[in-house]
């Protein structure tokens, strides 16, 4: 365990990074405790018992983990003003693309369905997303009374957000749920058994002929990048055929990964060791120019799911 409360982070990053490439499975590294330097900024100086530190937010620690591809635990104390910091690397193999479950039995539908590591995954408790969800859904005015379709809806945990976020939407709305995952539906069914939530095993390339009519909210979280998807042709039908005047779109594009039981930052490409985004900004430069050449105010928010809202320009 080595003492690095008064070393650069460069050179922190460094020995992380040679101890890694070497093999290690956990490393340990001791740094001043960051609430003996609350208040200061990352790298601003700490003076505790004759000694000078180096104070770094919680924050540096938790990034610098989550970017080396290493699990944070939970930092002991250490005498007066360090902790230990213990991080562990996490296994790659275990992300959400391993486990598309049996390629024999109907692959491609199921991979986010009731068998998968997908479905351990709960959007409820994405602190992000809630609190972007309920920014947009303001924006987009979302009422009580609201007709809702939502695109890839698998178990249907964005409909339960939505409902916890607009007040009264869970007692008057109504929904729409289309997935092409029958374990996923079955599961949405069960969770909202009433009339007012319609759950439609499909394919979303045949949204034309289910006769759904239109929405006060179209929402599509994470859907729209799924392998097979023609994100712009569905795009194309939203805004012709599913959208009441006045209506909203709120569409949800993953810029993260799940590794191990962790949420990571950032789309990862082949043959990058850090995220590389250029392909998620020029699908969001599409949608964002696409929605406003029809009339839509467009707001990109969000950090892991990047959220692009758009409603209706007035005037
Ligand atoms: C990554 S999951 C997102 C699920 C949900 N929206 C959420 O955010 O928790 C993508 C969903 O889209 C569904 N899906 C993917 N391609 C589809 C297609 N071509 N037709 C119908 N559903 C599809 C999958 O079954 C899955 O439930």
């Amino acid at each position: 365990m080595r003492d690095m409360s008064e070393r650069p982070l460069v050179e922190i990053v460094a020995e992380l990074r040679a101890q890694l490439a070497a093999g290690a499975r956990e490393l340990s590294l001791l740094v001043l405790d960051p609430d003996r330097g609350r208040g200061r900024f990352a790298g601003e100086r700490v003076v505790l018992g004759g000694r000078a530190h180096i104070h770094r937010p919680f924050r540096v620690w938790v990034d610098l983990a989550e970017r080396l591809g290493l699990r944070l635990l939970t930092p002991r104390a250490h005498g007066e003003h360090l902790v230990e910091l213990r991080m562990e690397r996490l296994d790659a193999a275990a992300t959400l693309a391993a486990s598309a479950g049996d390629p024999e039995e109907d692959a491609a539908r199921e991979r986010y369905g009731a068998g998968s590591l997908f479905s351990r995954i709960s959007r409820l408790d994405d602190p992000g997303l809630i609190l972007d969800l309920a920014d947009a859904l303001e924006r987009a005015g979302t009422t009580a009374d609201a007709r809702v379709l939502a695109l890839g809806v698998n178990r249907g945990d964005e409909l339960a957000l939505l409902e916890a976020l607009v007040p009264g939407l869970a007692e008057r709305g109504s929904f729409v749920g289309v997935d092409h995952s029958a374990s996923a539906l079955a599961r949405a069914r069960e969770r909202f058994a009433d009339p007012r939530h319609q759950f439609i095993e499909a394919d979303l390339a045949d949204l034309a002929v289910l006769g759904l009519g239109d929405f006060d909210l179209v929402i599509a979280i994470s859907t729209l990048q799924s392998p097979g998807v023609d994100d712009r042709a569905l795009l194309r039908a939203v805004v012709h055929d599913h959208l009441r005047p006045g209506g909203a779109l709120l569409l949800g594009i993953p810029n993260c990964r799940y590794v191990d039981g962790e949420q990571v930052h950032g789309a990862r490409m082949k043959n990058f060791s850090q995220p590389e985004l250029s392909l998620v900004i020029k699908e969001i430069a599409f949608y964002r120019r696409y929605l406003q050449q029809h009339r839509f105010q467009v707001f990109v928010t969000g950090k892991s799911y990047l959220l692009v809202t758009a409603v209706p320009r007035r005037g």
